[in-house]
């Protein structure tokens, strides 16, 4: 697709990369709206050449009245990039259901109420395209991520199911699954983080990957290759493998 004037929202636009993927898509002159909760870093990322619609993606009221105000400001919307997400490092005691609820909302049900938002309109028109943000840590089970993996597994799964759906309706469904970017969501993190990339460079190869239609935006290269591996290792050789990974205290996983 043709970057260049394509209306697109970026929803987790606050930080890290949501924020880096609005100003490379601005770059490339596309017109940009940009959602998220702190208002304040989303000016600081707006300046004056994006619209800014502060947001809280687990409101699905708010959401979907969101999605308005930016068909409003930009004049009707191209693309849809679902990136708003959380992690936290999951630990089975004290188990904490809270802790799980809290990403499922963030990381599934804000990607849905955010698809509410513009699907329906995408139908009608014939035309459109969402990218969803997941994570390659949704392509394995692994200790520590048991409440952001299984989101993004959800999401993987359910971006899946909709590119099917909406394919004979002429709307375009993307996946990116990063591994480490380093942002707020990583800066936290005490275990291993390889092939780590910066924002900058996640942004650059998202937008590169939305310009050539790719279903799934796979990066960077050796995670990749690594973690579509890691899907087909048989269980009992996977569970050894994170077993380990716990005993030796190296909790998370790669792409959180
Ligand atoms: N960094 C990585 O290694 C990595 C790897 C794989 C996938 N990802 C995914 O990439 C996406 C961006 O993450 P990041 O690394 O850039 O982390 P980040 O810097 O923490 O950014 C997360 C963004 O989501 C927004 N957000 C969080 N909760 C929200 C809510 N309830 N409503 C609206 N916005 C919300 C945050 O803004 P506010 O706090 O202002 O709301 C922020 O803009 C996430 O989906 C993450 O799971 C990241």
């Amino acid at each position: 697709m043709e970057i260049s004037g394509a209306r697109i929202w970026v929803t987790g636009a606050s930080t890290g990369i949501g924020a880096a993927l609005a100003e490379e898509l601005a770059d490339r002159g596309a017109r940009v709206a940009v959602s998220a909760r702190n208002a304040d870093q989303l000016a600081a990322v707006a300046g004056d050449r994006m619209v800014v619609v502060p947001l809280d993606v687990t409101d699905r009221t708010a959401t979907v009245a969101a999605g308005d105000a930016v068909r409003r400001a930009l004049g009707g919307l191209d693309v849809a990039v679902l990136n708003a997400g959380t992690w936290s490092q999951f630990h089975v005691e004290p188990w904490d259901s809270a802790l799980f609820a809290a990403h499922l909302q963030v990381n599934v049900m804000g990607a849905v109420h955010t698809l509410e938002a513009v699907v329906p309109q995408m139908v009608a028109a014939g035309r459109g395209r969402v990218v969803g943000v997941a994570s390659v840590a949704g392509y394995r089970g692994l200790p520590g991520s048991e409440a952001y993996g299984a989101g993004k597994a959800a999401l993987l799964n359910l971006l899946e199911a909709l590119r099917g759906s909406l394919a004979p309706q002429g709307v375009v469904v993307q996946t990116v699954s990063p591994g480490f970017v380093r942002t707020r969501m990583t800066d936290r993190n005490r275990f291993p983080m390889p092939f780590m990339v910066e924002p900058a460079d996640a942004a650059r190869t998202i937008a590169d990957g939305i310009a050539r239609d790719k279903a799934e935006i796979v990066f960077p290269l050796p995670m990749a290759v690594l973690m579509k591996l890691a899907r087909v290792v048989p269980v009992r050789a996977w569970t050894a493998v994170t077993a380990a990974m716990s005993r030796r205290g190296l909790h998370g996983n790669p792409g959180d």
